[in-house]
């Protein structure tokens, strides 16, 4: 099967195995060594490449994404940063002038981040650069070069368009155009592997080396990623992005979307997507615990059958989900309601670094009472899952610091957490344990983070 797309402004035609990333593809066949290989899994930025769709362009990680990702669109690498001539990108002018780079292994991701960023005019440098590691430099010159270049023109050459593609029938791997296509598909080939954004699969294919024989591409099931206002709520598409999820869920729930700023960096974000989030069924995945505390409703579809529950349904044990064979989640719902939720993700790096544990916190009062109290957490079980004891201890009961030590207490009774790398057993329980004492803090009006950053 051939994908087509455009690189550094030329067509190309690719015939590959499907689980090929762009990273191996344009280091070992095309002689484009300039984006390079740090981690190969995502965490470093130094394969950033600009992708653009009819959506716009993005930064994204070549590691891990696999070429038939790519049908359709246009890659910019670095080698196409200068123009042909070899005149300078304004960022590469500005990384020169501020002495932005020391040994230069990161700098191709950063000025790939910094052209995306400064194409898109996103100010917020923080943000567009928190994935990408520098060893040597420091962040001062390259954050300095990046604002010195802001107001340049963006050069005519890295506009690129994306490029029409043709459909493709399935043969060796399956491209739907719909979740119609995909739901035929996927009941005929419940045993293929569904691939998203790629931000955990490409790591099976990178890190733990499987070879996935059979496997079916959402992103061009365009009909996935509506966002819409239903009846019921907000309807979120399974195959949204987490950048995308982001803006939508900002006006509605801000601290929701203050979390999403932390999960993964903007490559990440730009990749991965809600339903892949939550059909990957981890427990420490950053969507499900405030998803939970909203009391959302997950939609799942095999063939022409669909059915909704609870998401907290869907997590029925460690790496177990109730999904049928040949089932896909289609969609999450989010009830329209008065924003309550507190979200606060705990993890060892402020960006791009995996939750040690994720608490969410919705609880409604009425004359200061605690009429309803919706609170789940990431990281302390083999599900993310809900506080049922202390859920129940704090409805009914005053909001007060009384409550608030009964309730604390109760803790053990939900959960038993594990002690892994991240954390301790005995840490977790406490962290979230004050998460809730920072949520009751937070309503008496006492600001109570240290390490927030806000833009
Ligand atoms: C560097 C890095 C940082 C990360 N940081 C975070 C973080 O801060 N917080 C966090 O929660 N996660 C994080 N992740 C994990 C990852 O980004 C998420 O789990 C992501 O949401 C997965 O979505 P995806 O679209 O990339 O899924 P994929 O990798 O494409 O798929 C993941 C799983 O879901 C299945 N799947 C995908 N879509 C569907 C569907 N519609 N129906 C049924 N099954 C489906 C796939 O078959 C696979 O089993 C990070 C990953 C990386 C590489
Ligand atoms: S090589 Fe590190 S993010 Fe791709
Ligand atoms: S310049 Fe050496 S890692 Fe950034």
């Amino acid at each position: 099967m051939t994908i087509t797309f455009s690189l550094n402004g030329a067509p190309v035609s690719v015939t590959a195995p499907p689980t090929t990333t762009l990273l191996d593809w344009l280091r070992e066949t095309q002689g484009l060594t300039g984006t390079k290989e740090g981690c190969n899994e995502g965490d470093c930025g130094a394969c950033t490449v600009m992708v653009t769709d009819t959506a716009g362009a993005k930064a994204l990680n070549a590691c891990i994404l696999f070429l038939p990702q790519l049908h359709g669109k246009a890659v910019r690498t670095v080698e196409g940063a200068s123009a042909p001539d070899g005149t300078l990108h304004p960022v590469q002018q500005a990384m020169v002038t501020h002495h932005g780079s020391q040994c230069g292994f990161c700098t191709p991701g950063f000025i790939m981040s910094m052209a995306t960023a400064h194409r898109n005019g996103q100010t917020g440098h923080d943000d567009a650069l928190a994935g990408n590691l520098c060893r040597c430099t420091g962040y001062a010159p390259i954050i300095r070069a990046a604002k010195a270049a802001e107001g340049a023109p963006v050069p005519g050459w890295v506009q690129d368009s994306a490029p029409a593609a043709a459909p493709i029938a399935p043969a060796d791997f399956a491209l739907p155009e719909s979740a119609d296509e995909l739901a035929t598909w996927y009941a005929a080939n419940p045993e293929a592997t569904l691939i998203a954004g790629a931000t955990d699969v490409g790591l099976w294919v990178t890190k733990h080396l499987s070879t996935l024989d059979k496997v079916a591409f959402l992103h061009r099931c365009t009909d996935l990623q509506d966002i819409s206002e239903t009846a019921e709520g907000l309807r979120i598409g399974a195959g949204v992005t987490m950048d995308r999820v982001l803006t939508a869920i900002k006006p509605r729930h801000p601290a929701f979307a203050e979390m999403i700023r932390r999960y993964g960096s903007t490559q990440v974000r730009g990749a991965a997507t809600i339903g892949g989030n939550i059909a990957n069924g981890s427990p420490i995945g950053d969507s499900p615990p405030p998803l939970i505390a909203l009391g959302a409703t997950l939609h799942l579809r095999r063939a022409d059958s669909r059915r909704s529950l609870p998401i907290e349904d869907f997590f029925i044990g460690y790496g177990k989900q109730d999904r049928a064979e040949g089932e896909f989640v289609e969609a999450v719902t989010i009830p329209a309601q008065p924003d309550r939720l507190r979200v606060y993700k705990l993890s060892k790096r402020f960006d791009q670094d995996i939750s040690a544990l994720c608490g969410a916190f919705n609880i409604t009062l009425e004359a200061g009472i605690v009429t309803q109290a919706r609170i789940a957490f990431g990281g302390m079980a083999g599900t993310p899952k809900r506080a049922s004891a202390v859920e129940a201890a704090l409805t009914g009961q005053p909001w007060t610091e009384q409550t608030l030590q009964s309730a604390t207490k109760i803790f053990a009774e939900d959960f038993s957490p594990l002690s892994d790398a991240r954390a301790s057993a005995k840490y977790r329980l406490t962290a979230a344990q004050n998460m809730l004492r920072r949520a009751w803090l937070e309503d008496q009006g006492t600001a109570h983070s240290v390490l927030e950053v806000r833009p």
